[in-house]
């Protein structure tokens, strides 16, 4: 496994994979990585034949106040990670490699980017949707893998792949948990014991709503109802929102009526947390 830093030194690799006749497979992640991630390249192993992981902070999407500064990097333990889960090349380019000059092109997924996450984090998602486009043309991979954890962001970069006619799949693999539940994320080694345990609440609380779902209620200002009331046991807990859409354009919606994405976002103390599920009423 090589680790470079240089988009030139990736380009080079990739080339000679693609000479000698492989498939290139793309994981975009920002390091820290755990199960969740390993989920993708274990995906991307399967499909492809040479796994490119991508480790950047992405300083352009971390909005002011967020956790830029003390987001976890660990490059060491990262590649021992890669390395162990068949990834042919590690991509860490330092932020001058990125963004060498003010960036003056950027890519707005109009739409997409306002609702659920993009109310609290203004430039989020256009900053999200630009490193993928620049990661995506340095690469030039067969696929890249996203999870469903972060499903405002799949759903976003699948459409810009689609409306800017690039030349990728994008591959959306499931939410890797831990047995109480709570999603895998960077952003859990944040959380006290006491804030862990309060922290399963996210996904009880998805299920009481899938539950109800499957019993046939289909108004989403019930459902919402409950997975508040499920999410108000812990005072800990402070609801950014918790929203029941379409999963095509990201609108709220008031019924159910085929398929829906229920999602949330919550403080928990400093700690910004999401999840989801999606509910498929068709199964
Ligand atoms: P990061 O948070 O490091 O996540 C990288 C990828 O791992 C994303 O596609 C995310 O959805 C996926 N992932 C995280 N936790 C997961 C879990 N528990 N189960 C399954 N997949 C999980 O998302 C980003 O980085 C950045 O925004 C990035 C796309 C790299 C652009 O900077």
């Amino acid at each position: 496994m090589q680790i470079v830093r240089t988009i030139d030194s990736v380009r080079k690799a990739v080339k000679k994979a693609r000479s000698e006749g492989r498939t290139i497979g793309l994981v975009p992640t920002m390091g820290a990585l755990h199960q969740g991630h390993i989920s993708l390249i274990k995906a991307a192993t399967q499909k492809c034949d040479f796994v490119v992981v991508s480790i950047f902070v992405n300083p352009a999407q971390f909005c002011p106040g967020e956790d830029l500064d003390k987001y976890p990097q660990d490059l060491e333990a990262d590649s021992v990670i890669c390395q162990n889960a068949g990834v042919r090349l590690i991509f860490a380019p330092e932020d001058k490699q990125m963004y060498p000059d003010k960036n003056l092109t950027w890519v707005t997924v109009a739409e997409l980017s306002e609702n659920l996450c993009g109310r609290s984090r203004p430039g989020h998602f256009r900053a999200v949707a630009t490193v993928c486009a620049k990661l995506f043309n340095i690469v030039c991979a067969d696929a890249a893998f996203f999870g469903q954890k972060d499903a405002q962001q799949a759903i976003l970069i699948k459409r810009m792949v689609t409306d800017l006619n690039m030349d990728l799949e994008i591959v959306i693999c499931p939410t890797v948990r831990e047995d109480s539940g709570l999603a895998l994320s960077s952003r859990n080694k944040y959380l006290s014991p006491e804030e862990k345990k309060d922290a399963r609440l996210l996904y009880s609380s998805l299920k009481i709503c899938e539950t109800m779902a499957d019993e046939g209620i289909r108004d989403c200002q019930k459902l919402t109802q409950a997975i508040r009331r499920e999410l108000a046991r812990s005072t800990r807990i402070k609801i950014e929102y918790v929203s029941i859409t379409d999963t095509q354009k990201l609108q709220d919606i008031e019924r159910i009526d085929r398929s829906a994405l229920v999602s949330l976002a919550v403080k928990i103390g400093t700690t910004r947390l999401i999840d989801n599920i999606l509910l498929d009423l068709n199964k």
